[in-house]
């Protein structure tokens, strides 16, 4: 089955691209070695953390990531020392994954495909990683089946899902970033572009049962799922949650939400056990969950 251009249901594959087209050449992406410089980065280094705990003695090999977008959570497996491929349909996004991974002096092979039907014969990845790509699939079987045919026996999968959901952590961040907006509004001289018109984007809205359904279906070793991202977005922006706040304001939220993260009953970084990192947590809480298997 291929994905249809403009076909929303199928990985919304249309609409993407025309986003990734529309993103300044200078975008960067979500990736930091260092010192995260605002809120995304530092919840992919925290994605990173908890993906390592997942993965266990997967630390090296032949890593891809399927839907990657500008290449952000890619760009960790290169630092990393995997040998890095890069998956999406959209050229202008894999254009702009190059372009960041080149500045960052990382290696990657980039793939314009489609992720229900890739290029590589059985068995080739050690790891196959997603990060909301899953959840724009009315039916998630055919991805899921791609993503463990390309893995090796004993590869991992790690599916990052961001589901449509009325009620999340996200809903107590609501009256702040309103209150933020309207701040914005009144007290900032600078003039606001109207907000482009928003292209629709088809979310579903299982949660992992769902996908844990199908991966039993596959006949993977080993597989499960838990809640991850336990803190809202923050931001005053219309182009919310895409633009940052100010580089101060991005270091306070940070400087919080790690002492918060820290004082997490139960939890320690330092463990290897991925639920008791403080960066997971209840499914209906987070912002997202992680659905993970062993082939
Ligand atoms: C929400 S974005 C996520 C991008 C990136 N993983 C990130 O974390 O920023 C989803 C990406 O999946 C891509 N995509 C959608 N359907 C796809 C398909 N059928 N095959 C491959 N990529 C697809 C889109 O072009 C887009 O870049």
């Amino acid at each position: 089955m291929t994905a249809e251009a403009g076909d929303f249901k199928f990985g919304s594959v249309g609409a993407f691209d025309d986003s990734w087209k529309a993103l300044p050449a200078s975008e960067r992406y979500h990736f930091a070695a260092g010192e995260p410089a605002h809120q995304v980065q530092f919840a992919f280094q925290n994605h990173w953390r908890v993906f390592q705990k997942v993965m266990g003695h997967t630390t090296g090999g032949r890593a891809i990531e399927l839907g990657c977008g500008r290449g952000s959570m890619a760009a960790f497996f290169a630092k990393a020392g995997f040998e890095t491929h890069l998956l999406d349909t959209s050229a202008s996004a894999l254009d702009c994954a190059r372009r960041n991974f080149e500045a960052d002096g990382l290696t990657g092979h980039y793939h314009q495909a489609d992720a229900l039907a890739t290029p590589f014969p059985d068995n080739q990845f050690d790891v196959a990683v997603s990060i909301g790509l899953l959840e724009h699939f009315e039916d998630i079987a055919p991805p899921l089946e791609e993503q463990i045919r390309i893995l090796k026996p004993g590869g991992v999968f790690l599916g990052y899902v961001v589901p449509e959901r009325p009620v999340s952590v996200q809903t107590v961040g609501a009256p702040l970033n309103a209150a933020l907006r309207l701040w914005d509004r009144y007290t900032s001289s600078e003039t606001r572009p109207a907000a482009p018109p928003k292209q629709e984007l088809y979310r579903n809205t299982f949660n992992s049962t769902a996908y844990l359904d199908v991966l039993d279906r596959l006949a993977v070793k080993n597989r499960g799922a838990f809640g991850m991202f336990p803190v809202p977005l923050v931001s005053h922006s219309w182009k919310f949650p895409f633009t940052a706040m100010s580089p101060a304001a991005e270091k306070r939220l940070m400087a919080t939400w790690r002492t918060l993260l820290a004082a997490r009953p139960g939890k320690d970084a330092a463990s290897p056990d991925p639920l008791r990192d403080p960066w997971t947590c209840a499914e209906p809480w987070g912002l997202a969950f992680l659905v993970w298997a062993r082939k």
